[in-house]
């Protein structure tokens, strides 16, 4: 896995799914490190998108890590599924699980990378007895749901929170908890969000939405101008 500063993961929820392959193949050519993969029930939020086939059908296009978020509720079922697709992250939200600590154990199990899911109104607390199961942790910067909303402010200083009790327990284990965040984020607010502690960005309409279709090399641009403003963080 790319083990880089900063991690870009585009989220192809925003992408063409009519070639979703090629969407795939070009933004990590581009420079993106991960793919985020969201999947949604309508049941847990209010919208449905793609499950493990899809996952199985874009992992011979890149070499890049799959980080799958599930916005799924009951999650474990999905676990082993997403595994065997070839998923390299999973992620889900506390509040779907009724075992958080028996769901973080199944994905390590699988052979992935767990982490767990902040909405905007989740405390942090959840982390609290976990922190040894977990790889990352996701804050969401918008409700769930749909891509292309806006960043929600409060969330800065709820990553700065959590950068620092991940920074408390890495001093004390050794062991690095990566941070992402997910939800309107873009050129123009990707250093602040950095500058708050994350390390890790998703970003959907703000890549996807970039340049002309027509264009092969459509995201080089989008990915250069968010490498520069972490580059000023
Ligand atoms: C929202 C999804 C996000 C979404 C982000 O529920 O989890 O990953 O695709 O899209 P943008 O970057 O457009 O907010
Ligand atoms: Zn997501």
């Amino acid at each position: 896995m790319a083990d880089r500063e900063f991690i870009l993961a585009p989220s192809i929820l925003s992408a063409n799914f009519a070639k979703l392959g090629e969407e795939v193949a070009n933004v990590i050519a581009a420079g993106a490190d991960w793919v985020h993969f969201d999947v949604m029930d309508n049941h847990y939020v209010p919208n449905l998108t793609i499950g493990p086939l899809v996952c199985e059908a874009i992992r011979p296009c890149t070499q890049a890590p799959i980080d799958v978020h599930l916005m799924v509720k009951p999650v474990d079922a999905l676990i082993p599924a997403f595994a065997k697709a070839g998923a390299n992250i999973i992620t889900f939200h506390p509040e779907a699980s009724e075992h958080v600590d028996r769901t973080l154990g199944l994905i390590r199990d699988q052979g992935c990378q767990a982490g767990l899911v902040f909405n905007p109104a989740t405390p942090l607390d959840f982390m609290e007895h976990v922190l040894d199961k977990l790889d990352l942790v996701l804050l969401m910067s918008v409700n769930p749901g749909f891509g292309g909303q806006k960043f929600i402010p409060a969330t800065l200083a709820k990553a700065k929170q959590a950068r620092a009790k991940l920074d408390a327990y890495e001093q004390q284990s050794g062991r690095r908890i990566r941070l992402e965040i997910d939800g309107g984020v873009n050129v123009g607010n990707i250093a602040e969000i950095a500058r708050a502690g994350v390390d890790s960005f998703v970003a959907g309409s703000a890549v996807f939405g970039a340049g002309k279709e027509s264009d092969p090399h459509r995201y080089d641009s989008v990915l250069a101008a968010l490498r520069s403003e972490l580059s000023k963080a």
